[in-house]
Protein backbone atom coordinates (compact mmCIF):
# COMPACT_ATOMS: atom_id res chain seq x y z
CA UNK A 1 0.00 0.00 0.00
CA UNK A 2 1.38 3.27 -0.94
CA UNK A 3 1.71 5.88 2.15
CA UNK A 4 2.01 9.39 2.27
CA UNK A 5 2.68 11.43 5.56
CA UNK A 6 1.10 14.97 5.70
CA UNK A 7 2.96 16.44 8.74
CA UNK A 8 1.02 19.54 10.20
CA UNK A 9 3.88 22.16 10.81
CA UNK A 10 2.48 25.52 10.47
CA UNK A 11 1.53 26.97 13.99
CA UNK A 12 3.48 29.88 15.64
CA UNK A 13 4.02 28.17 18.88
CA UNK A 14 3.16 31.59 20.77
CA UNK A 15 4.17 29.73 23.64
CA UNK A 16 7.63 28.88 22.99
CA UNK A 17 8.26 32.85 23.30
CA UNK A 18 10.60 32.50 20.56
CA UNK A 19 11.73 34.04 16.86
CA UNK A 20 12.35 30.63 15.37
CA UNK A 21 9.51 28.68 14.29
CA UNK A 22 8.54 25.95 17.33
CA UNK A 23 9.17 22.87 14.84
CA UNK A 24 12.56 23.44 14.65
CA UNK A 25 13.56 23.42 18.14
CA UNK A 26 15.53 20.85 18.92
CA UNK A 27 15.40 17.72 21.07
CA UNK A 28 18.47 15.85 20.92
CA UNK A 29 20.11 17.89 18.29
CA UNK A 30 17.61 17.35 15.83
CA UNK A 31 14.80 19.74 15.02
CA UNK A 32 11.65 18.70 16.73
CA UNK A 33 9.96 18.32 12.94
CA UNK A 34 13.10 15.68 12.12
CA UNK A 35 12.09 13.69 14.69
CA UNK A 36 8.04 13.69 13.48
CA UNK A 37 9.42 12.51 9.66
CA UNK A 38 11.99 10.13 11.12
CA UNK A 39 9.09 8.32 13.01
CA UNK A 40 6.34 8.50 9.84
CA UNK A 41 9.72 7.08 7.91
CA UNK A 42 9.32 3.93 9.54
CA UNK A 43 6.25 3.54 7.21
CA UNK A 44 8.42 3.83 4.16
CA UNK A 45 6.55 6.58 2.60
CA UNK A 46 6.70 7.03 -1.15
CA UNK A 47 5.14 10.96 -0.56
CA UNK A 48 6.38 13.21 3.06
CA UNK A 49 4.23 16.94 2.73
CA UNK A 50 5.32 19.55 5.13
CA UNK A 51 2.25 21.64 5.84
CA UNK A 52 4.34 25.03 6.56
CA UNK A 53 2.72 28.34 7.73
CA UNK A 54 5.04 30.19 10.13
CA UNK A 55 8.55 30.44 9.32
CA UNK A 56 7.62 28.36 6.03
CA UNK A 57 11.14 28.67 4.41
CA UNK A 58 13.24 27.83 7.36
CA UNK A 59 10.68 25.00 7.78
CA UNK A 60 10.85 23.82 4.40
CA UNK A 61 14.94 23.64 4.24
CA UNK A 62 15.31 21.88 7.68
CA UNK A 63 12.93 19.35 6.09
CA UNK A 64 14.64 18.81 2.96
CA UNK A 65 17.93 19.08 4.53
CA UNK A 66 16.60 15.55 6.26
CA UNK A 67 15.13 14.30 3.13
CA UNK A 68 15.50 15.84 0.03
CA UNK A 69 12.31 14.42 -1.57
CA UNK A 70 9.88 16.03 1.18
CA UNK A 71 7.40 18.44 -0.33
CA UNK A 72 6.80 21.65 1.32
CA UNK A 73 2.84 23.16 1.23
CA UNK A 74 1.99 26.63 2.39
CA UNK A 75 -0.81 27.15 5.02
CA UNK A 76 -0.84 30.87 4.58
CA UNK A 77 -3.26 31.18 7.92
CA UNK A 78 -3.60 28.65 10.26
CA UNK A 79 -7.62 28.11 10.33
CA UNK A 80 -7.60 24.89 12.38
CA UNK A 81 -5.84 21.52 11.76
CA UNK A 82 -8.57 20.32 8.83
CA UNK A 83 -8.04 23.54 6.96
CA UNK A 84 -4.14 22.55 7.55
CA UNK A 85 -4.45 18.81 6.16
CA UNK A 86 -6.53 20.37 3.16
CA UNK A 87 -3.80 22.22 1.99
CA UNK A 88 -1.48 19.10 1.24
CA UNK A 89 -4.64 17.85 -1.53
CA UNK A 90 -3.61 19.43 -4.38
CA UNK A 91 0.64 18.19 -3.91
CA UNK A 92 -1.37 14.51 -3.65
CA UNK A 93 -3.63 15.12 -5.97
CA UNK A 94 -2.14 12.46 -8.01
CA UNK A 95 -1.37 9.78 -4.95
CA UNK A 96 -3.25 7.07 -4.36
CA UNK A 97 -2.84 5.37 -1.39
CA UNK A 98 -3.03 5.96 2.35
CA UNK A 99 -2.63 9.28 4.09
CA UNK A 100 -1.38 9.63 7.62
CA UNK A 101 -1.62 12.99 9.10
CA UNK A 102 1.36 13.54 12.32
CA UNK A 103 1.91 16.78 13.98
CA UNK A 104 5.33 18.38 13.59
CA UNK A 105 5.22 19.21 17.09
CA UNK A 106 4.75 15.34 18.22
CA UNK A 107 8.06 14.14 18.09
CA UNK A 108 7.85 10.42 20.07
CA UNK A 109 4.99 8.74 18.12
CA UNK A 110 6.87 5.26 17.77
CA UNK A 111 7.24 3.21 14.61
CA UNK A 112 5.12 0.15 15.90
CA UNK A 113 2.36 2.37 16.55
CA UNK A 114 2.42 3.29 13.25
CA UNK A 115 2.78 -0.36 11.85
CA UNK A 116 -0.35 -1.27 13.97
CA UNK A 117 -2.71 2.06 12.70
CA UNK A 118 -1.58 1.00 8.93
CA UNK A 119 -2.86 -2.72 10.18
CA UNK A 120 -6.39 -1.24 11.32
CA UNK A 121 -6.33 0.36 7.93
CA UNK A 122 -7.24 -2.51 6.79
CA UNK A 123 -10.38 -3.01 8.39
CA UNK A 124 -11.55 0.28 9.19
CA UNK A 125 -12.25 3.58 6.87
CA UNK A 126 -10.57 6.02 9.52
CA UNK A 127 -8.10 5.27 12.14
CA UNK A 128 -7.31 7.93 15.30
CA UNK A 129 -4.49 7.01 17.19
CA UNK A 130 -5.57 7.51 20.77
CA UNK A 131 -4.16 7.34 24.21
CA UNK A 132 -6.00 7.04 27.84
CA UNK A 133 -4.75 10.68 29.54
CA UNK A 134 -3.29 10.47 33.37
CA UNK A 135 -4.53 14.09 32.94
CA UNK A 136 -6.70 14.41 30.03
CA UNK A 137 -7.15 17.93 30.33
CA UNK A 138 -7.65 20.31 26.82
CA UNK A 139 -7.62 17.07 24.72
CA UNK A 140 -10.05 16.54 22.15
CA UNK A 141 -12.12 13.16 23.85
CA UNK A 142 -12.84 10.06 21.74
CA UNK A 143 -16.41 8.96 21.92
CA UNK A 144 -16.48 5.54 20.90
CA UNK A 145 -19.04 2.58 20.68
CA UNK A 146 -17.19 -1.12 21.30
CA UNK A 147 -14.41 -0.56 18.67
CA UNK A 148 -15.90 2.00 16.40
CA UNK A 149 -15.59 5.47 17.06
CA UNK A 150 -18.33 7.57 17.13
CA UNK A 151 -16.76 11.14 17.23
CA UNK A 152 -14.23 13.38 18.27
CA UNK A 153 -14.94 15.89 20.49
CA UNK A 154 -12.54 19.22 21.11
CA UNK A 155 -12.78 20.15 24.61
CA UNK A 156 -13.93 23.53 23.99
CA UNK A 157 -17.10 21.86 22.63
CA UNK A 158 -17.39 18.71 24.96
CA UNK A 159 -20.33 18.21 27.28
CA UNK A 160 -19.43 17.28 30.89
CA UNK A 161 -20.06 13.40 30.25
CA UNK A 162 -17.81 13.42 27.20
CA UNK A 163 -15.39 15.65 29.40
CA UNK A 164 -15.40 12.76 31.92
CA UNK A 165 -13.82 10.63 29.37
CA UNK A 166 -10.36 9.81 29.59
CA UNK A 167 -9.42 8.25 25.80
CA UNK A 168 -8.01 11.43 24.50
CA UNK A 169 -7.12 12.41 20.81
CA UNK A 170 -3.56 12.48 19.80
CA UNK A 171 -3.99 13.63 16.80
CA UNK A 172 -2.28 11.07 14.50
CA UNK A 173 -4.90 10.05 11.51
CA UNK A 174 -5.10 7.41 9.15
CA UNK A 175 -7.28 7.07 6.04
CA UNK A 176 -7.11 6.88 2.23
CA UNK A 177 -6.08 9.73 0.74
CA UNK A 178 -8.86 10.91 -1.25
CA UNK A 179 -11.36 9.74 1.27
CA UNK A 180 -9.52 12.00 3.98
CA UNK A 181 -9.62 15.10 1.58
CA UNK A 182 -13.26 14.40 0.73
CA UNK A 183 -13.88 14.53 4.80
CA UNK A 184 -11.81 17.07 5.05
CA UNK A 185 -13.84 19.44 2.33
CA UNK A 186 -16.45 18.85 4.87
CA UNK A 187 -15.50 20.36 8.00
CA UNK A 188 -17.26 23.64 9.08
CA UNK A 189 -15.60 26.24 10.89
CA UNK A 190 -18.75 26.86 13.47
CA UNK A 191 -17.77 26.12 16.67
CA UNK A 192 -16.59 27.60 19.37
CA UNK A 193 -12.62 28.21 18.06
CA UNK A 194 -13.79 29.46 14.88
CA UNK A 195 -11.39 26.87 13.71
CA UNK A 196 -12.04 23.91 10.65
CA UNK A 197 -11.39 21.04 13.30
CA UNK A 198 -9.50 17.86 12.06
CA UNK A 199 -11.31 15.72 14.46
CA UNK A 200 -14.57 16.42 12.76
CA UNK A 201 -14.08 14.13 10.02
CA UNK A 202 -14.76 11.17 12.18
CA UNK A 203 -18.46 12.35 13.16
CA UNK A 204 -18.56 12.90 8.98
CA UNK A 205 -17.39 9.92 8.21
CA UNK A 206 -19.85 7.97 10.55
CA UNK A 207 -22.77 9.85 8.81
CA UNK A 208 -21.40 8.72 5.26
CA UNK A 209 -21.47 5.19 6.87
CA UNK A 210 -18.06 4.78 6.62
CA UNK A 211 -16.19 3.07 9.89
CA UNK A 212 -13.80 4.49 12.44
CA UNK A 213 -11.97 2.95 15.18
CA UNK A 214 -9.32 3.84 17.68
CA UNK A 215 -5.51 2.56 17.37
CA UNK A 216 -3.69 3.23 21.04
CA UNK A 217 -0.43 4.37 22.61
CA UNK A 218 0.98 5.25 24.93
CA UNK A 219 0.67 8.88 26.17
CA UNK A 220 4.85 9.40 26.55
CA UNK A 221 4.48 8.77 22.67
CA UNK A 222 1.91 11.39 21.72
CA UNK A 223 3.54 14.37 24.40
CA UNK A 224 3.28 17.43 22.02
CA UNK A 225 5.90 20.48 22.94
CA UNK A 226 3.89 23.48 23.62
CA UNK A 227 6.28 25.45 25.75
CA UNK A 228 10.33 25.88 26.54
CA UNK A 229 9.36 23.65 30.25
CA UNK A 230 7.65 21.26 27.91
CA UNK A 231 10.41 21.23 25.69
CA UNK A 232 13.04 20.46 28.36
CA UNK A 233 10.68 17.62 29.71
CA UNK A 234 10.70 15.88 26.11
CA UNK A 235 14.47 16.26 26.05
CA UNK A 236 14.63 14.69 29.45
CA UNK A 237 12.32 11.72 28.12
CA UNK A 238 14.29 11.47 24.76
CA UNK A 239 17.69 11.21 26.87
CA UNK A 240 16.27 8.51 29.66
CA UNK A 241 14.56 6.26 27.14
CA UNK A 242 18.17 6.71 24.64
CA UNK A 243 20.34 5.49 27.45
CA UNK A 244 18.17 2.72 28.42
CA UNK A 245 18.43 1.41 24.77
CA UNK A 246 22.02 1.90 24.69
CA UNK A 247 22.56 0.07 28.13
CA UNK A 248 20.57 -2.89 26.05
CA UNK A 249 22.65 -2.39 23.19
CA UNK A 250 25.97 -3.94 25.49
CA UNK A 251 27.53 -0.43 25.93
CA UNK A 252 28.75 0.57 29.68
CA UNK A 253 27.81 3.94 30.59
CA UNK A 254 29.15 4.50 33.85
CA UNK A 255 26.76 7.02 34.93
CA UNK A 256 24.08 6.90 32.29
CA UNK A 257 22.51 9.93 33.61
CA UNK A 258 25.09 12.36 32.65
CA UNK A 259 25.67 11.25 29.01
CA UNK A 260 23.59 12.81 26.70
CA UNK A 261 23.10 11.39 23.46
CA UNK A 262 22.04 12.87 19.78
CA UNK A 263 18.98 11.51 17.95
CA UNK A 264 21.36 9.65 15.71
CA UNK A 265 24.24 8.49 17.69
CA UNK A 266 25.50 4.98 17.26
CA UNK A 267 27.47 3.20 19.66
CA UNK A 268 28.80 -0.57 19.18
CA UNK A 269 28.69 -3.22 22.08
CA UNK A 270 31.29 -3.05 24.46
CA UNK A 271 32.09 0.75 23.94
CA UNK A 272 32.77 2.18 27.49
CA UNK A 273 31.28 5.71 28.06
CA UNK A 274 32.58 7.56 30.84
CA UNK A 275 30.31 10.10 32.87
CA UNK A 276 29.73 13.50 31.27
CA UNK A 277 30.13 12.79 27.90
CA UNK A 278 28.04 15.05 25.18
CA UNK A 279 27.42 13.42 21.49
CA UNK A 280 26.37 16.11 19.04
CA UNK A 281 24.78 15.08 15.77
CA UNK A 282 26.63 12.13 13.67
CA UNK A 283 28.85 10.13 15.78
CA UNK A 284 29.28 6.89 15.15
CA UNK A 285 31.37 5.16 17.50
CA UNK A 286 32.51 1.37 17.19
CA UNK A 287 32.60 -1.51 19.46
CA UNK A 288 35.31 -1.77 22.16
CA UNK A 289 36.18 2.31 22.08
CA UNK A 290 36.40 4.34 25.09
CA UNK A 291 35.10 7.87 25.74
CA UNK A 292 36.75 9.32 28.54
CA UNK A 293 34.85 11.53 30.90
CA UNK A 294 33.97 15.07 30.02
CA UNK A 295 34.74 14.89 26.48
CA UNK A 296 32.51 16.30 23.33
CA UNK A 297 31.71 14.80 20.01
CA UNK A 298 29.74 15.65 16.87
CA UNK A 299 30.27 14.17 13.42
CA UNK A 300 33.01 11.86 13.82
CA UNK A 301 33.94 8.61 13.95
CA UNK A 302 35.53 6.49 16.18
CA UNK A 303 37.47 3.40 15.42
CA UNK A 304 37.76 0.00 17.60
CA UNK A 305 39.47 0.11 20.32
CA UNK A 306 40.53 4.04 20.10
CA UNK A 307 40.43 6.04 23.27
CA UNK A 308 39.49 9.84 23.20
CA UNK A 309 39.69 11.74 26.42
CA UNK A 310 39.21 12.50 29.10
CA UNK A 311 38.93 16.05 28.18
CA UNK A 312 38.63 15.84 24.35
CA UNK A 313 36.75 17.70 21.68
CA UNK A 314 36.14 15.90 18.17
CA UNK A 315 34.30 18.27 15.95
CA UNK A 316 33.02 17.13 12.75
CA UNK A 317 34.88 15.68 9.89
CA UNK A 318 37.22 13.81 12.22
CA UNK A 319 37.99 10.20 11.77
CA UNK A 320 39.91 8.14 14.01
CA UNK A 321 40.89 4.58 13.49
CA UNK A 322 41.52 1.90 14.98
CA UNK A 323 43.38 1.84 18.23
CA UNK A 324 44.18 5.65 18.20
CA UNK A 325 44.74 7.82 21.53
CA UNK A 326 43.26 11.09 22.04
CA UNK A 327 44.01 12.42 25.24
CA UNK A 328 43.46 15.22 27.41
CA UNK A 329 42.60 18.83 26.70
CA UNK A 330 43.26 17.64 22.69
CA UNK A 331 41.07 19.39 19.68
CA UNK A 332 40.31 17.42 16.13
CA UNK A 333 38.67 18.77 13.89
CA UNK A 334 37.86 17.36 9.83
CA UNK A 335 41.19 15.23 10.62
CA UNK A 336 41.70 11.67 9.33
CA UNK A 337 44.04 9.90 12.02
CA UNK A 338 45.48 6.56 10.78
CA UNK A 339 45.91 3.42 13.20
CA UNK A 340 47.38 3.55 16.45
CA UNK A 341 48.36 7.34 15.75
CA UNK A 342 48.74 9.14 19.41
CA UNK A 343 47.69 12.59 20.02
CA UNK A 344 47.57 12.75 23.78
CA UNK A 345 48.02 16.11 25.03
CA UNK A 346 47.06 20.05 24.62
CA UNK A 347 46.97 19.84 20.74
CA UNK A 348 44.56 21.16 17.63
CA UNK A 349 44.67 19.04 14.96
CA UNK A 350 42.41 20.50 12.31
CA UNK A 351 42.71 20.10 8.29
CA UNK A 352 45.07 17.21 8.79
CA UNK A 353 45.83 13.55 7.63
CA UNK A 354 47.65 11.73 10.37
CA UNK A 355 49.54 8.96 9.28
CA UNK A 356 49.65 5.26 11.33
CA UNK A 357 51.64 5.35 14.67
CA UNK A 358 52.65 8.43 14.41
CA UNK A 359 53.13 10.76 17.67
CA UNK A 360 51.85 13.97 17.79
CA UNK A 361 53.90 15.63 20.90
CA UNK A 362 52.12 17.78 23.59
CA UNK A 363 51.26 21.21 22.51
CA UNK A 364 51.69 20.43 18.92
CA UNK A 365 49.02 22.79 16.86
CA UNK A 366 47.87 22.95 12.62
CA UNK A 367 47.86 27.07 11.89
CA UNK A 368 45.27 26.14 9.84
CA UNK A 369 43.61 29.12 9.17
CA UNK A 370 45.59 32.04 7.43
CA UNK A 371 42.69 34.75 8.60
CA UNK A 372 41.04 33.98 5.15
CA UNK A 373 41.51 30.34 3.89
CA UNK A 374 42.05 26.99 5.59
CA UNK A 375 45.04 24.93 4.35
CA UNK A 376 45.37 21.14 5.12
CA UNK A 377 48.88 19.26 6.98
CA UNK A 378 49.61 16.37 5.98
CA UNK A 379 51.38 14.00 8.49
CA UNK A 380 53.20 10.96 7.06
CA UNK A 381 53.46 7.62 8.98
CA UNK A 382 55.51 6.39 12.18
CA UNK A 383 56.12 10.82 12.10
CA UNK A 384 57.61 12.06 15.53
CA UNK A 385 55.94 15.27 16.11
CA UNK A 386 58.27 17.25 19.24
CA UNK A 387 56.17 19.19 21.61
CA UNK A 388 54.90 22.29 21.05
CA UNK A 389 55.29 22.54 16.88
CA UNK A 390 53.23 24.74 14.89
CA UNK A 391 52.71 22.98 11.60
CA UNK A 392 51.78 26.56 9.43
CA UNK A 393 49.45 25.04 7.43
CA UNK A 394 49.85 24.24 3.89
CA UNK A 395 52.61 21.46 4.71
CA UNK A 396 53.65 18.55 4.60
CA UNK A 397 55.77 15.89 7.32
CA UNK A 398 57.20 12.45 5.46
CA UNK A 399 57.34 9.41 6.59
CA UNK A 400 59.29 8.43 9.76
CA UNK A 401 60.36 12.38 9.93
CA UNK A 402 60.43 14.09 12.99
CA UNK A 403 60.33 17.64 14.44
CA UNK A 404 62.26 18.91 16.94
CA UNK A 405 59.96 20.21 19.98
CA UNK A 406 59.07 23.87 19.57
CA UNK A 407 59.56 24.30 15.87
CA UNK A 408 57.46 26.44 13.93
CA UNK A 409 57.80 24.13 10.51
CA UNK A 410 56.57 26.46 7.28
CA UNK A 411 57.89 24.10 4.73
CA UNK A 412 57.86 20.57 3.68
CA UNK A 413 59.77 17.90 5.78
CA UNK A 414 60.53 15.21 3.55
CA UNK A 415 60.87 11.30 4.65
CA UNK A 416 63.28 10.59 7.48
CA UNK A 417 64.57 13.77 7.62
CA UNK A 418 64.21 16.25 11.10
CA UNK A 419 63.04 19.43 11.09
CA UNK A 420 64.53 21.64 13.31
CA UNK A 421 62.81 25.10 13.73
CA UNK A 422 64.30 27.91 16.73
CA UNK A 423 66.71 29.94 17.68
CA UNK A 424 70.38 28.10 19.38
CA UNK A 425 70.01 27.63 23.08
CA UNK A 426 72.86 30.07 24.53
CA UNK A 427 73.73 29.21 28.43
CA UNK A 428 75.72 31.42 30.44
CA UNK A 429 77.53 30.30 33.62
CA UNK A 430 76.47 31.13 36.72
CA UNK A 431 73.95 34.06 35.36
CA UNK A 432 71.05 32.92 37.43
CA UNK A 433 72.77 32.78 40.75
CA UNK A 434 73.80 36.65 40.17
CA UNK A 435 70.07 37.43 38.86
CA UNK A 436 68.49 36.07 41.92
CA UNK A 437 70.98 37.25 44.14
CA UNK A 438 70.30 40.90 42.52
CA UNK A 439 66.73 40.69 42.67
CA UNK A 440 66.40 39.38 46.49
CA UNK A 441 68.60 42.03 47.47
CA UNK A 442 66.28 44.37 45.76
CA UNK A 443 63.17 43.29 47.32
CA UNK A 444 65.04 43.22 50.60
CA UNK A 445 65.25 47.16 50.04
CA UNK A 446 62.01 47.90 49.15
CA UNK A 447 60.93 46.33 52.31
CA UNK A 448 63.34 47.87 54.99
CA UNK A 449 61.90 51.50 53.06
CA UNK A 450 58.30 50.28 53.51
C1 LIG B 1 -5.35 18.99 18.54
C2 LIG B 1 -6.63 18.19 18.36
C3 LIG B 1 -7.03 17.57 19.69
C4 LIG B 1 -5.90 16.72 20.20
C5 LIG B 1 -4.62 17.52 20.31
C6 LIG B 1 -3.46 16.61 20.62
C7 LIG B 1 -7.89 19.30 16.61
C8 LIG B 1 -9.02 20.22 16.31
N1 LIG B 1 -7.66 19.08 17.89
O1 LIG B 1 -5.67 20.06 19.39
O2 LIG B 1 -8.17 16.77 19.52
O3 LIG B 1 -6.24 16.17 21.47
O4 LIG B 1 -4.33 18.15 19.04
O5 LIG B 1 -2.33 17.37 20.86
O6 LIG B 1 -7.27 18.79 15.69
N2 LIG B 1 -1.58 23.25 12.95
C9 LIG B 1 -1.36 23.66 11.64
N3 LIG B 1 -2.29 24.47 11.06
C10 LIG B 1 -3.41 24.88 11.70
C11 LIG B 1 -3.62 24.43 13.03
C12 LIG B 1 -2.70 23.62 13.62
O7 LIG B 1 -0.36 23.32 11.05
O8 LIG B 1 -4.18 25.62 11.09
C13 LIG B 1 -0.60 22.38 13.58
C14 LIG B 1 0.00 23.02 14.81
O9 LIG B 1 1.16 23.73 14.47
C15 LIG B 1 0.32 21.81 15.68
C16 LIG B 1 -0.78 20.81 15.30
O10 LIG B 1 -1.25 21.22 14.05
O11 LIG B 1 1.55 21.24 15.35
C17 LIG B 1 -1.89 20.74 16.32
O12 LIG B 1 -2.52 21.99 16.41
P1 LIG B 1 -2.96 22.61 17.79
O13 LIG B 1 -3.54 23.93 17.54
O14 LIG B 1 -1.87 22.51 18.79
O15 LIG B 1 -4.14 21.59 18.18
P2 LIG B 1 -4.72 21.35 19.63
O16 LIG B 1 -5.60 22.46 19.99
O17 LIG B 1 -3.64 20.98 20.56
CA1 LIG C 1 -1.32 21.33 20.69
Amino acid sequence: MATALIILAAGMGTRMNSEMPKVLHQIAGAPMLIHAMKSGASLEPDRTVIVAGHGAEAVGKAAQGWDARAEVVLQAEQLGTGHGVAQARSALADFAGDAIVLYGDTPFIRPETLTAMAAARQFHDVVVLGFDAADPGRYGRLVTAGDTLEKIVEFKEAADEERAISLCNSGVVAADAATLFELVALVKNDNAAGEYYLTDIVEIARARGLSATVVRCDEAETMGINSRAELAVAEGAFQSARRAEVLADGVTLQAPETVYFAHDTVIGRDAVIEPNVVFGPGVTIESGATIRAFSHLEGCHVSRDAVVGPYARLRPGTELADGVKIGNFVEVKNAQIAEGAKVNHLSYIGDATVGAATNIGAGTITCNYDGVFKHRTDIGARVFVGSNTMLVAPVKLGDDSMTASGSVITRDVPAEAMALSRTPQETRQGLAKRMFEKLNSKKAKAAKGA
